[in-house]
């Protein structure tokens, strides 16, 4: 295994692409009227975090973020391979900006992220798609203000994507959505090789942040009114494996809840393999660690989950749930579900019912299993139709509904603290936070307690949302 000073980014690396901000920023502040950008992001928290730094890089180069995608002067979008369909909106996305830059020759339109890992796409995008202008892939992000400044002083287009096991680069700008909540990543990529998943292809190997880094992170976000982390990776169990110091991420969970000001903690994903005891008594026992887990068992038959690489099988997840409830009570469990992933029969899916059944989540992110080239289940054949995956979905669908109604009912007439976050999405006059489990409520209130724990009595709960009021 490489050591943890070769798979950072040199922090003379890092110190040129800071000139070249500079160097950036002095064009723009010459230039009339100033510079617009605009992101969108697809995906997951992964891609949230990556944007988080492009938008402190662009801001560091003068640019200011805009929401007009009209108004801007550069797009970029960050993409996401794990499904089909997250792929098909990007390309959709991406042939619409023709006509914006027709009108707009001194438009810069860029692509980043876990589709451009793929060599078939970024080929794609280099013949299909002329009117791109930059192309850059997940392990390329550190050098973007070297990409952007060749595009806007020499024009022409580039394309940086190389394949990679990955590498950490610390002490880039960041830019995060105001707020009393964020994420910090505690480790990037993957080594499960999942057999249905693309994320390790595009993501590249596991890699753990050294836990000064993200200390002096959480202390900076505390310091500026953060109260609430969710801790990062796609195998947080994992942290500290690859790292020459003796630190798992029990130990990292306990070091972040001693910041002060850090009132909540929580962390995804964790691989059911990988809980280990510690990390359960460690949740247990820690009273700013958040009674919330979310557990993606991906499916509940053991030959399905054997050919998905999952490394557990029904009864030994069951086992993990019935030890975390029993360690804590009304902790709120959520899960990922794959329906329909090949050679899975209907008989095979009931097991899965079983599970949702058995485990009683609060809530579940279910999905149709979508082929990904490149990965060993694109190999497989399927042995139902694509109708009868729609109904097993559907089944699944209807069975969860009535068990995230209920759970949520349980909370009907009872008072919960709730850390208020801005205003609700759906309706302006309403204010909107999370409960200790992670469940959105709605509440009428003042601006001022936005960032503020507040104690509300659920008055109306649905499938879906919670509904409260404040008391005292
Ligand atoms: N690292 C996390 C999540 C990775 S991707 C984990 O291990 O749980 C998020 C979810 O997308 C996965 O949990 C899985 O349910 C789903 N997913 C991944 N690949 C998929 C595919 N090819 N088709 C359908 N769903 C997929
Ligand atoms: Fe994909 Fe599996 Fe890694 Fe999660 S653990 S990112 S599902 S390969
Ligand atoms: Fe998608 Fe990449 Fe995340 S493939 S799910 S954005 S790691």
């Amino acid at each position: 295994m490489n050591s943890v000073k070769e798979r950072m980014i040199a922090p003379e690396e890092i110190r040129r692409q800071k000139e070249i901000m500079a160097y950036v920023r002095d064009i723009i502040s010459r230039t009339e009227g100033g510079r617009k950008a605009f992101i969108e992001t697809y995906g997951c928290q992964q891609n949230v975090s990556d944007s988080e730094t492009i938008s402190g890089m662009l801001c560091d180069m003068g640019y200011t973020i805009t929401k007009d995608k009209q108004e801007a002067d550069f797009i970029i979008y960050n993409t996401c391979a794990v499904r089909e369909n997250a792929e098909l909106k990007v390309y959709g996305n991406l042939g619409a900006l023709k006509h914006l830059k027709t009108k707009k020759p001194n438009l810069i339109i860029a692509v980043c992220g876990c589709m451009m890992q793929q060599e078939s796409v970024k080929e794609q995008i280099r013949k299909k798609y002329k009117h791109i202008d930059i192309v850059f892939g997940t392990h390329s992000l550190y050098r973007f203000p070297e990409i952007l400044s060749k595009v806007v002083t020499d024009g022409g287009r580039v394309f940086d994507v190389v394949s990679s096991d990955g590498a950490i680069a610390e002490d880039l700008p960041v830019k995060r959505e105001e707020g009393p909540c964020a994420w910090v990543s505690v480790m990037y990529g993957c080594n499960n090789f999942c057999s249905y998943c693309i994320v390790p292809y595009v993501r590249g190997r596991e890699r753990s942040r050294r836990k000064e880094y993200i200390l002096d992170d959480v202390k900076e976000l505390a310091l500026k009114g953060c109260k609430e982390i969710t801790l990062l990776g796609q195998n947080v169990n994992s942290y500290g494996n690859d790292l020459e110091e003796d630190i798992d991420f029990a130990d990292l969970l306990e070091m972040v809840c001693t910041v002060d000001g850090i009132e909540r903690v929580r962390f995804m994903t964790s691989h059911p393999k990988d809980i280990s005891d510690k990390l359960i008594d460690t949740m247990a026992r820690e009273s700013k660690i958040c009674k919330q887990l979310h557990l993606p068992v991906q499916a509940g038959n053991d030959r399905v989950l054997k050919t998905m690489n999952r490394k557990y099988t029904k009864a030994s997840y069951l086992e993990k749930i019935r030890k975390i409830k029993e360690k804590m009570p009304g902790i709120t469990l959520t899960t990922d579900i794959i329906v329909g992933f090949p050679g899975e029969t209907t008989e095979e899916f009931e097991d899965t019912l079983e599970v949702l059944r058995e485990v009683r989540y609060d809530t579940i992110f279910s999905f149709i299993y979508s082929r990904r080239p490149g990965t060993p289940a694109a190999k497989m054949e399927d042995v139902i139709s694509p109708e009868e995956k729609k109904k097993n979905f559907d089944r699944l669908l209807e069975v969860q509904d009535v068990i995230s109604k209920e759970k949520n009912l349980e909370l009907q007439g009872k008072v919960v603290t709730v850390l208020t976050e801005g205003k609700s999405k759906n309706n302006d006059l309403f204010l909107a936070g999370r409960t200790e489990g992670g469940k959105t409520v709605n509440f009428q209130g003042d601006d001022s307690l936005i960032g503020q724990f507040v104690q509300v009595e659920i008055t109306e709960a649905k499938t879906w949302s919670l509904t409260g009021r404040v008391v005292d």
